[in-house]
């Protein structure tokens, strides 16, 4: 163990976009370790498309995108923290550029960029790589973070829970010093002492049977802040994309919503559009209004699936602009520029998580979070396209420079991780099953359209697993498989209860019992009680 505070790292639970950025920033003062449960390459940095939002373009301003921000975010948006963050946008894109990240370019561009659109923004904001702006963002980041002397990556290693004073019985000075994380190649749970963590974990998207979300989209970040005591708001808020590819047997792969912003047009088989008996803006409203759009449609016409057509933006156009999509769709039969893809809603996005100001910290000192793991106010009831990969960028900075104003924390002696009352898991039956179960609930009982009948009965069922888990997880050695499981019930527990304190449809909540807005609302706010699981709602005013 280092001997000074100042030897201590900054752990950064996370390799995303949200957390090599704290870690490029953080790294100029002080040594920094950044832990990946899979692959550097795996979390849904790599799989974003679109592009992220900076406003360049001279028919643009900041209050045009603090407006559509606000208007996606159906009444829940905290205008400082859009204004805060848009302000920055430009900046974000200088230091993408910076890093080497090769956006698509346009010599007549803003800052030489194309820019591309997507629903609910009002003009083309949005630069990008060709389809794949996510993969072209990572290398960069990981090239810079992996040559970079005082960062330090570990792959194939899984945060298990922070060390907080609670393990020190110190409660009366409630602090983060560390982490306990499973080094998956060694099966041992490990102490990591820190001068600061972060939490930079990604989404939940995998707690529903339907997602685009990668498989690291477990909601570790947000279980774990809640354990350790933080507020948690906005959980159920979770976003449905409107265009995932139908395939029986593929797994879900997003049809980017720059397709739409292109020109393409949902159908139903006969051929005909229908989004005008919607909404105004037809294909591109916010993604919350398309999602339910189609849900409606396919529960009306019984179908399995609705189309996306893009034939009539021709071929080179479709090969230019959307490389990926095209190779992925052709893999399988569906070649775009000739025939419509078949599409449905999957989930995709957490709007909510644990409560942060807008230079990360949460509730607890020394305890930061940054990304989609987070509620910052930015994403209201419903996140704008392209607004999430430019959050990481202008939070994941002031994170670090917050970090490191702060100073690092007093030494403490941290316990070791205690195996002494457990043993190696007799089956594994418990998992598996306990996840296909969790996941389908979610999908068939807190979808995209809600009734308070089908909350409870999720609720109701969610207790049951809990126990079942909580019991599993006291008595076995932990695997990233029961940790994962633990804390994607965790959150659908969070999820379902702030549904059921939310008593209007608003955003991407839509209740059947509750169908009208209410003229007033707030976000709604979870509260871990000291003792026991007690949860009471607050309002927050940003
Ligand atoms: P992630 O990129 O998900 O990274 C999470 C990291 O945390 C991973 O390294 C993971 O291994 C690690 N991790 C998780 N739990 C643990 C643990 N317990 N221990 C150790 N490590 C852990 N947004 C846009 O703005 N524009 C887009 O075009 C866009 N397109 C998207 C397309 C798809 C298919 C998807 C799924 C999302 C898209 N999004 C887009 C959303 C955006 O990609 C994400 O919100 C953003 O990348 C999140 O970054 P992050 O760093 O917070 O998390
Ligand atoms: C997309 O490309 O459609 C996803 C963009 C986003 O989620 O912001």
């Amino acid at each position: 163990m280092p001997s000074t505070p100042d030897a201590l790292p900054v752990v950064i639970i996370g390799a995303g976009l949200a957390g090599l950025t704290v870690a490029l920033h953080a790294a100029e003062q002080r040594p920094v370790v950044v832990l990946a449960k899979r692959h550097l390459d795996e979390g849904a940095t790599a799989w974003a498309q679109g592009g992220i939002v900076g406003v360049l373009g001279s028919d643009d301003s900041i209050d045009s995108h603090v407006r559509d921000t606000q208007q996606a975010g159906a009444g829940l948006v905290d205008e400082g923290a859009a204004r805060f963050i848009a302000e920055r946008s430009a900046g974000a894109i200088e230091w993408l550029v910076k890093q080497g990240v090769a956006f698509s370019p346009d010599p007549s561009g803003p800052l030489g960029l194309h820019l591309t659109r997507e629903g609910g923004h009002t003009v083309r904001r949005i630069a990008h790589a060709a389809d794949a702006t996510g993969r072209a963002i990572l290398e960069a980041l990981l090239d810079a973070a992996k040559r970079h002397p005082n960062i330090r990556l570990h792959e194939q290693w899984m945060a298990v829970d922070v060390i907080t004073s609670r393990h020190l019985h110190r409660e009366e000075l409630p602090r983060c010093y560390g982490v306990y994380a499973l080094d998956i190649g060694a099966q041992r749970v490990e102490t990591l002492p820190a001068s600061a963590v972060v939490l930079a974990t990604g989404g939940v998207g995998k707690v529903y049977r339907y997602t685009s979300n990668p498989d690291t989209a477990t909601g570790d970040g947000i279980a774990m802040a809640w354990r350790a005591g933080c507020r948690v708001a906005n959980m159920e808020f979770i976003q449905f994309h409107p265009t995932c590819l139908y395939h029986p047997e593929e797994r879900s792969f997003l049809i980017t919503e720059a397709l739409r912003g292109e020109g393409a047009q949902l159908r139903l088989p006969d051929g005909t559009r229908f989004m005008a008996a919607h909404d105004e803006r037809l294909e591109l409203a916010p993604r919350d209004i398309v999602a339910r759009a189609i849900d409606f449609e396919m529960k009306k016409h019984g179908l399995d699936h609705v189309w996306l057509d893009a034939t009539h933006l021709g071929e080179s156009f479709l090969k230019e602009h959307f490389p990926t999509i095209h190779a992925r769709c052709l893999a399988l039969g569906i070649d775009i520029t000739r025939q419509p893809i078949p599409v449905v809603p999957a989930a995709h996005y957490t709007c909510g998580g644990v409560v942060t100001d807008l230079r990360g910290r949460t509730d607890l000192p020394g305890l930061y979070a940054v990304g989609e793991t987070t509620y910052t106010g930015l994403h209201g009831a419903n996140r704008l396209a392209s607004n999430s990969l430019l959050e990481c960028v202008v939070l994941g900075r002031t994170c670090a420079a917050q970090l490191l104003a702060q100073g690092p924390a007093a030494l403490a002696v941290l316990p070791a991780w205690d195996e002494s009352q457990v043993e190696n898991a007799d089956e594994q039956v418990v998992i598996s099953h306990n996840w296909d179960e969790v996941r389908l609930l979610m999908w068939n009982y807190v979808g995209i359209v809600r009734t308070t009948k089908r909350l409870e009965r999720a609720l109701a069922r969610i207790k049951l697993l809990r126990s079942e888990i909580d019991e599993y997880y006291a008595a076995f050695r932990v695997s990233r498989d029961l940790l994962e499981l633990r804390n994607l019930v965790e959150c659908a527990e969070l999820i379902v209860r702030s549904a059921l304190l939310r008593h209007e449809s608003r955003g991407l909540h839509f209740s059947r019992d509750f169908p009208e807005a209410l003229p007033v609302s707030f976000p709604s706010v979870l509260v871990r009680a000291a003792r026991g699981r007690k949860l009471k709602p607050l309002g927050l005013s940003g």
